[in-house]
């Protein structure tokens, strides 16, 4: 069989396929496809391209939220009425949507620039608050029972560092996280043109930081230097980075289940659009809320569970909710970062069986 080529697809299909394409993943690992039938189109879990994360992982789940907020604002975008488009039961099921063929037949050449603007800043920020106005519009932004919280008082901000710095050594001191984030490190311009992963420009390193990313990527050098508590240096220098903001803004629930990290994920979308549309920088950070996510799971080494547990307390403490779902660094940009890649759309968009029976 041929290799479908972008001609093999309708205007509305590459269209919405290109306009997913722009949508952030942790590492950048874009674990979605696009499937045609010739009649409806399908966005699915691409099993290769979630790594060890599974989809029913918070951090895909969370992905996926924000696919669906990129695909329902493109649609609304070019006139294509959302309402037939059929939700499946996601993560159980691997695929989250299923969008017929809309009655219309002319879209946008290219999706909505407000989609193509946003991108992941990593660079210290101007520590000047948000405008009031703004702060207050983002507080009232929920997405089923997820709501915002916005931070830009010093003692709080520092607060928060102070969780980052906990939430970090013990991801410093995780095998499985540690490789899952050595694979998506590029760090020659022939590994960033795959289209995948974190390529080392956009990380926004000190100086050395490259080198040291490098020498540290191999895990068993990260354990030996744990043991002379490199793991403290780095957590504090991630901490530290945190506080060069405006305002550190928060996803919070009451629930920890698949609905709610869906549901964060299109306000997280949501929230980092309209930040974006007012020209405030924005950088995730999710160390928190999967030290909490892999607390509930089990997921922490029993000499850990003890930090762990009275780190988790803090942060709900802190929050006042049980669920933090994510936490973003925003505020005025000093500096335009290099932007991160993505796969072609030929590799994200195939067509699917009924169309293969066809041809
Ligand atoms: C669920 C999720 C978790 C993320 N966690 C982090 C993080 O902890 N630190 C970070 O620097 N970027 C984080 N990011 C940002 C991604 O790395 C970024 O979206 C991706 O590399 C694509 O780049 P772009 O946002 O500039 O398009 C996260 C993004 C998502 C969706």
């Amino acid at each position: 069989m041929t290799r479908p080529t972008n001609h093999d697809f309708p205007a509305w299909v590459r269209y919405l396929a290109e306009s997913g394409r722009l949508t952030p993943s942790a590492d950048n690992s874009q674990p979605w496809r696009f499937v045609f039938d010739g009649h409806a189109l399908g966005v699915e879990f691409e099993p290769s391209r979630g790594g060890t994360l599974g989809r029913d992982h918070p951090a895909v789940l969370l992905a996926f939220g924000a696919l669906e907020e990129n695909l329902r604002q493109a649609a609304a975008h070019a006139g294509i009425d959302a309402a037939a488009w059929r939700r499946g039961n996601f993560p159980a099921d691997e695929r989250l949507l299923t969008i017929p063929a809309p009655t219309q037949t002319a879209v946008p050449d290219t999706p909505p620039a407000a989609l193509s603007r946003r991108h992941t800043n990593r660079a210290p920020f101007r520590t000047e608050p948000l405008p009031e106005s703004l702060g207050t519009e983002l507080a009232a932004m929920t997405e089923d029972d997820v709501r915002v919280q916005v931070f830009d008082r010093r003692d709080q901000i520092r607060r928060l560092a102070d969780l980052i710095r906990r939430a970090s050594r013990l991801r410093f001191q995780s095998e499985k996280i540690h490789r899952w984030l050595a694979q998506s490190l590029r760090f020659t311009p022939e590994e960033a043109a795959r289209g995948d992963g974190l390529a080392v420009e956009t990380l926004a390193l000190p100086p050395g930081g490259r080198a040291l990313s490098r020498f540290l990527a191999d895990w068993r050098r990260q354990a030996f230097l744990n043991r002379f508590g490199i793991h403290r240096l780095l957590a504090r220098i991630e901490a530290s980075q945190l506080t060069r903001c405006g305002a550190l803004v928060a996803l919070t629930g009451p629930a920890d289940e698949a609905a709610a990290w869906l549901a964060a994920g299109r306000l997280l979308q949501r929230v980092w659009l309209r930040l974006t549309e007012d020209g405030i920088a924005v950088h995730p950070y999710f160390v928190l809320p999967d030290l909490l996510q892999r607390l509930a799971r089990g997921d922490i080494p029993a000499a850990q569970q003890e930090f762990a547990r009275r780190t988790a307390t803090a942060a709900r403490a802190f929050l006042g909710e049980p669920q933090l779902f994510m936490l973003l660094r925003t505020g005025v940009p000093r500096k335009t970062p290099p932007r991160a890649a993505r796969l072609p759309l030929e590799a994200i968009l195939t067509l699917g069986t009924a169309n293969r029976r066809q041809t």
